[in-house]
Formats: structure tokens, C-alpha cells, sequence
């Protein structure tokens, strides 16, 4: 696969990323559990495909415990993200989590993710959330220098959305941002364009919108986007609604990776495959563009 540089960082990255969310394990949240033996034979696969960027989180079940276990023999085929900030209790049947602003949490955090991982270090360490002012007044943004300068985490980066990405973004000190983005929620199609120009690696979540109207689990959400800006009328034959949504993300001139969540090997194939195709024609990107954001005005 051809790579994308990650921005300020110089990180070589496959524009298909790998969201791990999805390995997340039993007693978290949602209905699909996917057990170990899988969740093994998956990130192998991940990383025979050529995949080279992960990304987790301490609160996402067994995410990282999974990678740790089953790909850290792998550690220098991949890139790997984590977060911070995260809170999170075990409950009887679910995954309480939280997002807390302090020291002492972002600090156990980076500890428990190298545990887990069985690794020495992240390549990005994100902020989940947070606000300019919360994160610098509690001195986290210097703790993740700190972190830095000890060697345990190479870049900076945060996860945000609207409306707190534009005084993140005003900082200046994130090496990568991670934001969501697809042709069904275009929202923050500016704001990835300004994070990109001031330097910054551009990391996109929800790039392929769950499968679309092609989903698995439905959200009607999004399918009553994609039904209303009649996307159907303009789906090239033999193109599905995925390969659709996937290649406008890609098409973003600012996507340097798109970390698409998938438990489902026909899938992954189907997405690498959308990806050696290529940014989607001008034209269609600006027919998709304008008819969703004709949907999104009225
Ligand atoms: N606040 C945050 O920082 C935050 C929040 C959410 C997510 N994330 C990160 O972003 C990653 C991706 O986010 P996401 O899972 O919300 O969004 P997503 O990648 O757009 O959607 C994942 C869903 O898409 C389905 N899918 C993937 N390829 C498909 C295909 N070719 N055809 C049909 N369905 C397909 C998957 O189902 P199958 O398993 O059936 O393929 C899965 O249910 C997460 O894993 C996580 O790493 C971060």
C-alpha cells in the first residue's frame, strides 16, 4: 500500500489505519463480542495486509491488552496510537467510562498502556477529549512533553471534535489530530483542512460510517443522510456504499490515515481493496459534496 506522511511527525502511514474499538471484548458495550482466537487471527491479518497504524485506547475493553498479547512480537511493523484521560470501572455487565483531566490519571494511563501493550513506547499519545484551557492549566500538555523527553511517547496528538477543536487546533502543540470525518457527517471538513496547514498529522475516525446503509448494525442517522442527498442515484455501478464512503474520506487532500473499525476479514479485504482504487473522481467527490451538503442546509 502507498503511504501517507503523518503531518509534522514524518511517520510513514498507511492511509488505512486499523481502529481497534471493535476488539474491545465481552462486558464492555454493544452487542458484538469477538473472542480471543479471533481477535488474534484479525491483527495478524491487519498487519500481514500492510496496515502499519493502530489505534486503541485504555478504554476500550481488551484493545490493548489484545495487541499486546497477540501483535507486540510485530512491534516494528506498526505504528501505534493510545489515548489518555480515560477513567473507566468495570462493571457487572458494561464498561463504566469517563474522560478526567488529571495528573495522576494520564499518568496511570501511560502505565498501564505500555503493560498492556508490551511495548516501551507509543508513537502517538492522544488526549481523549478535553478542552485547550483544561489541558494547559492542569499542566497535562507538559506532562506529555515530559513523557517525550523520558523516551515512553514519540508524538502528541489529541482526539476532538466541535466545538473544541479550533482552540486545540490554536495551541500549535498537537503533532496529530484525530477527528471524525466521512461524505455522511462532513462537519469538520475545514477544521481538518486548518489542523493539516498548521502542520499536524490528520488522523480520521468514522471514515467508512459504520458500512453506511450497507451496515451490519443500522444507523439511521446516517442512512437518512445518505437516503436524502439520494447517494443511490449516483453510486457508480459495481461500486458498493462502503467503497463509496471510504474513498471520499481518502479523497479528503488532508487524510493522512483513516482508521477504519472492523472485526470482519471480507470486509478488510473489501476496504483494502477500495483504498488500491484510489481517491474517488472529481466530479463524483463534488456531486456527493454538494448534494449532502444540500441535505445538511435545508
Ligand atoms: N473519541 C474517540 O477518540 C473515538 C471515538 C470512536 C472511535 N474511535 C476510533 O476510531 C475507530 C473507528 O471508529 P468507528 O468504529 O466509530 O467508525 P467506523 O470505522 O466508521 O465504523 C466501524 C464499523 O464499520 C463497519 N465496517 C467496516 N468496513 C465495512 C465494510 N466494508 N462494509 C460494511 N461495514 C463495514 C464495521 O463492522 P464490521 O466489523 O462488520 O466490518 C464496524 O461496525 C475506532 O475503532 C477507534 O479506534 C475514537
Amino acid at each position: 500500500m502507498i503511504k501517507r506522511k503523518l503531518g509534522r511527525t514524518g511517520l510513514e502511514v498507511t492511509p488505512l489505519g486499523y481502529g481497534s474499538m471493535g476488539l474491545r471484548g465481552p462486558r464492555t458495550w454493544g452487542v458484538r463480542v469477538v473472542e480471543d482466537h479471533d481477535a488474534e487471527r484479525f491483527l495478524n491479518l491487519v498487519l500481514d495486509s500492510g496496515i502499519n497504524f493502530i489505534d486503541t485506547s485504555p478504554d476500550y475493553g481488551v484493545s490493548e491488552e489484545r495487541i499486546g498479547r497477540f501483535i507486540s512480537q510485530r512491534r516494528d511493523e506498526f505504528y501505534l496510537a493510545t489515548k489518555c484521560g480515560c477513567a473507566y470501572t468495570q462493571r457487572e455487565d458494561h464498561l463504566e467510562i469517563d474522560h478526567v483531566w488529571q495528573r495522576d490519571v494520564i499518568q496511570k494511563n501511560i502505565e498501564t498502556s505500555l503493560r498492556r501493550l508490551k511495548t516501551d513506547y507509543v508513537d502517538v499519545l492522544q488526549f481523549h477529549g478535553g478542552d485547550a484551557k483544561t489541558l494547559q492549566d492542569q499542566g497535562l500538555i507538559d506532562l506529555l512533553m515530559q513523557f517525550r523527553q523520558e523516551g515512553i511517547v514519540r508524538y502528541l496528538g489529541v482526539s476532538s471534535t466541535l466545538p473544541k477543536l479550533p482552540d486545540l487546533i490554536e495551541l500549535g502543540v498537537f503533532d496529530t489530530f484525530q477527528i471524525p470525518y466521512s461524505c455522511l457527517a462532513p462537519e469538520h471538513h475545514d477544521w481538518i483542512t486548518r489542523a493539516a496547514e498548521g502542520g499536524a498529522g490528520i488522523i480520521l475516525r468514522g471514515g467508512i460510517a459504520h458500512g453506511g446503509p450497507d451496515a451490519e448494525i443500522q444507523r439511521p442517522a446516517l442512512n437518512e443522510i445518505w437516503n436524502r442527498a439520494r447517494l443511490d442515484q449516483i453510486l457508480p455501478q459495481g461500486m458498493s456504499r462502503a467503497e463509496l464512503i471510504l474513498r471520499y474520506t481518502l479523497t479528503h487532500p488532508h487524510c493522512h490515515t483513516t482508521i477504519v473499525g472492523t472485526c470482519d476479514p471480507t470486509h478488510l479485504a473489501e476496504n483494502l481493496a477500495a483504498v488500491e482504487r484510489g481517491p474517488l473522481p472529481t466530479d463524483l467527490y463534488q456531486e456527493i459534496r454538494a448534494q449532502v451538503a444540500a441535505v445538511n442546509a435545508s
